[in-house]
């Protein structure tokens, strides 16, 4: 089956060859980017989506989401704009609520989430596991992920459980060892939150050494609620992401420039614990690659909006609206080390936005604006 996406006034394409254009069509094979070409030579298809002169741009790539949970907190979120601070410490209260749901219930949350981000353009979402931090919990967690997304990722070192409280050490080498040998079959990344009141570099070293040794690949929460190891460890053993990076010195900075390691950055996460946020410019500056995601979860961030994330990038963390879409569409496709998905390219994925907007610029522009007009995810029109 073969779509022809029509009169497309302008095509952010992530290919380094292309670049934004246009006036163009595109030509959907099956489930891939068959033909690139300007409108007045497009061919014939099976069936025609009419952009109609809007802008068009690969579907969104969000890197780093926490969807399998049970129950909310949006007492705590109140609380918090009401002076109280954020520490991680509603984890606890996401993991008891996680315990006690079904996987039925697991799986329509997380089913609706992925829905919700689909919606909004998100065409790729990753999903952690990290509110079950029991060897049964943080399994049955990732099978739900496994059975909705491809991207999926084990983060039995998100803190330590209450049962283990005092001893950290045990519940480590729990992770290191029964865990994920448990969880290694519907995982396909291991994550730990390395900050203080979490995993220091030394246990994050550990679980993450234990990770790669059943296949996984690495990325880390990283220097988020201050400064610490975490971007430098993810540095040091080649992750493919450090995630959130709000507070880096200037080692860090440069670590990361002289690294495959992509930086990825949570405006949600900021903006719900009303924290400062990360100078992405000063990143992209020192030649860093940016990725941005939603860090969708019930404490820190719970929104499943890239437009949301794109509108904060550019307005908080000094992003050019084109770096702030490069960054939620391909920066998070290389975060999860993926080269089919994220951009408009031959042989790439067919996951593509039409927005209601003459150009991507239009997504900065007009926060909060629902801007998605159709969304094709695997070359299938939502
Ligand atoms: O990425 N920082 C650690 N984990 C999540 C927050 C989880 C929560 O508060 O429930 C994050 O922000
Ligand atoms: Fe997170």
């Amino acid at each position: 089956m073969s779509l022809l996406v029509a009169n497309i006034g302008e095509l952010f394409t992530n290919d380094p060859g292309l670049g934004i254009v246009h006036d163009v069509a595109v030509v959907v094979e099956d489930d891939r980017i068959a033909w690139i070409g300007p409108m007045s030579s497009a061919p014939a298809a099976d069936s025609v989506l009419d952009a109609d002169g809007a802008a068009v741009l690969p579907g969104f790539v969000d890197s780093h989401a926490h969807l399998v949970f049970a129950g909310d907190r949006a007492a705590e979120f109140g609380a918090r704009m009401a002076g109280e601070a954020y520490t991680g410490g509603g984890i606890r209260t996401t993991v008891a609520a996680t315990r006690a749901a079904s996987d039925d219930e697991l799986r329509r949350n997380a089913r609706r989430l992925v829905g919700e981000a689909l919606r909004q353009g998100t065409t790729t979402i990753e999903i952690k596991s990290g509110y079950g931090l029991s060897v049964a919990d943080e399994q049955r967690s990732l099978r739900v992920a496994a059975e909705i997304v491809e991207e999926t990722t084990f983060l039995g070192a998100h803190v330590v459980p209450a049962e283990y409280a005092g001893r950290p050490g045990d519940y480590v080498d729990l992770v290191c060892g029964e865990m994920v040998e448990a969880v290694a079959p519907y995982a396909r990344w291991v994550d730990v939150f390395c900050e203080r009141g979490a995993f220091d570099a030394d246990q994050a070293r550990a679980v993450l050494v234990a990770g790669a040794k059943h296949g996984l690949g690495l990325r880390l929460h990283a220097n988020q609620l201050g400064p610490g190891p975490g971007v430098r460890l993810a540095v040091e053993l080649g992750a493919a992401s450090a995630d959130h990076c709000t507070h880096l010195d200037d080692a860090d900075v440069d670590a990361l420039a002289s690294s495959d390691t992509v930086a990825t950055l949570l405006p949600g996460a900021e903006f719900s614990t009303r924290s400062p946020y990360p100078d992405g410019r000063r990143l992209l500056d020192a030649g860093v690659t940016v990725a941005l995601a939603t860090d969708c979860n019930p404490g820190s961030s719970y929104t499943s909006s890239m437009p949301f994330c794109i509108a904060l990038a550019v307005r908080e963390m000094r992003l050019t609206p084109s770096e702030a879409v490069a960054a939620a569409t391909v920066g998070g496709a290389t975060a999860l080390r993926r080269t089919d998905l994220g951009r408009v390219s031959i042989g790439a994925r067919a996951d593509l936005i039409v927005l209601d907007a003459p150009s991507h610029l239009h997504l900065a522009y007009r926060p909060g604006v629902p801007l998605i007009r159709t969304v094709l995810h695997h070359g299938v029109p939502q």
